[in-house]
C-alpha cells in the first residue's frame, strides 16, 4: 500500500461518517469498463457505481457533453426559463407514456415526490383518509422518510422510527397479497419492474397486469420506480416495456446524467393536473448543467443499436454464469445488464476476493451477487469475469 493510499483511507475513517464499509482501496481513475486504483491495481467494473455509469469511464461523448454544458450556466434555480431543462422535459415524454416532468436531484428524492404527487391528486378530491401508499417485499425505494417507510427492511428502518405514516407491504409477484393490500385507502402503489437491491427479481406481467387493474378500480395512482432497472438497462429504455403495463408515475435517477446528480419524476396530465405552484419545489433541481448532460445519455441510450447491445451482451452474461459449474450456486436470473447469481453462501467474501483478483462485484443482499456494469461492457469482459469467477468459486467450495 503507498502512502497515498494510507493517507486518504486515514483520513477517511478519521473525518466521514462511518456509514459505508468502503473497499480497502483507492480508486484514481478508469478507462472503458475499466477502474483504477492508487496503487495500479486494475479493476473490471462490474458495478458501475451502482447502476450509474452506463458509458463506463473517461467516454469522449460524455466528457464532451459536460465540458459544453460546464461553459454554459451551471445553476440559476426554478425561478427562471433555461433551455436544458425543458428540452430534456420534452425528450423524456417523447420517449415514454409521460405527459409531464418533475426533476429532482436524486433516487429517493424523486420517489419522495412521486408519493407526494399522488396524495395531493387524493387530497384535491377530498378523500383525506386516501393516504396508504403499497410497497413489495424486498423494495428498496430510498433512505428518506417517506421512501424509507416504503423499503421494508428492518435493519434500515427500526433505528428511525416513526417514518412516513400510511405505509403498506404487500408480497412481490403475489396478486393475492396485492388485492388484500389495495383498497379505497390507497394512494399509491409503487414497485420496482424489477428489483436490484432486493436481490433482482423481475415483476411478471401478470403481476404488473394486475397492479394496474387493481389502481384504477381504486383509483390509486400506479408508481413504477425504475431507478435502477429503467434507461435502458434492462435492454429495453424502460424496464416496463416487456410487460406492456405502464404506469401513471415513473421516477429515474442513478444513470440519467451519466453520473451526474438527476432523478425525474415522469407523469401522465391525469396526475400532473393537481400539482400547482407551491406544492413541490427544490432549489438545484432541473439545472441547466445536469439536465443539458442528461439529453445526450438519454439520446445515446435509446438508440435501438445501444439497446440492442444491452441484451445481447447481458443475454450472453446470464448464460457464461449459468455455464459455472459450482455446487455453490443456486440460481442466475434477470434481465439485459442487471444479472442475479444467487449463491448457497453469503457473497461477502466473494467480493473481498474480487478485490484482489481485479474485478469489482456487489451484493444484492446475502446471498446474491448482482451484475450492473458499464452498459457498454463487451463480450470478452464477461469471459474474463466467468474464467475469475469460476476459479474464486472453487477455491471458495475447498475452503
Ligand atoms: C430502485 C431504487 N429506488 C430508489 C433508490 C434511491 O436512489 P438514491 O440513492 O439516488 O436516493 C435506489 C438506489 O439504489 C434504487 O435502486
Amino acid at each position: 500500500m503507498t502512502d497515498l493510499t494510507h493517507d486518504v483511507i486515514e483520513l477517511e475513517q478519521d473525518h466521514l461518517l462511518q456509514t459505508y464499509k468502503r473497499a480497502p482501496f483507492v480508486l484514481t481513475h478508469g478507462e472503458g469498463v475499466t477502474l483504477y486504483d492508487s496503487d495500479g491495481n486494475a479493476y473490471l467494473d462490474f458495478v458501475a457505481g451502482i447502476a450509474v455509469n452506463i458509458f463506463g469511464y473517461g467516454d469522449a461523448q460524455l466528457s464532451q457533453a459536460i465540458q459544453k454544458a460546464a461553459t454554459g450556466l451551471i445553476h440559476t434555480s426554478n425561478l427562471y426559463h433555461t433551455a436544458p431543462h425543458a428540452e430534456l422535459a420534452t425528450l423524456l415524454c417523447e420517449k415514454s407514456f409521460a405527459d409531464r416532468v418533475f426533476f429532482s436531484n436524486s433516487g429517493a428524492e424523486a420517489n419522495e415526490g412521486a408519493v407526494k404527487i399522488a396524495r395531493k391528486k387524493a387530497y384535491d378530491k377530498g378523500l383525506t383518509d386516501k393516504i396508504e401508499v403499497v410497497c413489495f417485499t424486498h423494495a428498496f425505494h430510498g433512505r428518506t422518510m417517506g421512501t424509507l417507510a416504503l423499503t421494508p427492511k428492518e435493519k434500515y428502518q427500526k433505528p428511525f422510527k416513526p417514518l412516513m405514516p400510511g405505509a403498506v407491504v404487500a408480497e412481490y409477484n403475489d396478486i393475492e397479497s396485492a388485492k388484500a393490500a389495495i383498497n379505497e385507502k390507497t394512494a399509491a402503489v409503487i414497485i420496482e419492474p424489477v428489483q436490484g437491491e432486493g436481490g433482482i427479481h423481475a415483476a411478471t406481467p401478470e403481476f404488473l397486469r394486475a397492479l394496474r387493474e387493481l389502481c384504477d378500480q381504486y383509483d390509486a395512482v400506479l408508481i413504477f420506480d425504475e431507478i435502477q432497472c429503467g434507461m435502458g438497462r434492462t435492454g429495453t429504455l424502460w424496464a416496463h416495456e416487456a410487460s406492456g403495463v405502464t404506469p401513471d408515475i415513473m421516477t429515474l435517477a442513478k444513470p440519467l446524467a451519466g453520473g451526474l446528480p438527476v432523478g425525474a419524476i415522469l407523469m401522465t396530465e391525469e396526475v400532473a393536473s393537481h400539482m400547482h405552484p407551491g406544492d413541490h419545489g427544490s432549489t438545484f433541481a432541473g439545472g441547466p448543467l445536469v439536465t443539458s448532460v442528461a439529453k445526450t445519455v438519454l439520446e445515446r441510450v435509446s438508440q435501438p443499436e445501444f439497446l440492442a447491445h444491452v441484451t445481447e451482451v447481458g443475454d450472453y452474461l446470464a448464460e457464461r454464469l449459468s455455464e459455472i459449474n459450482s455446487p455453490l450456486i443456486s440460481e442466475v436470473r434477470g434481465r439485459g445488464l442487471m444479472v442475479g447469481l444467487e449463491l448457497t453462501v453469503d457473497v461477502g467474501p466473494l467480493v473481498t476476493e474480487g478485490y484482489k483478483n481485479g474485478l469489482l462485484l456487489v451484493n444484492a443482499g446475502e446471498n446474491v451477487l448482482r451484475f450492473v456494469p458499464p452498459l457498454v461492457m463487451e463480450k470478452e469482459h464477461i469471459d474474463t469475469l466467468v474464467d475469475k469467477l469460476t476459479l474464486m468459486l472453487g477455491e471458495m467450495k475447498n475452503a
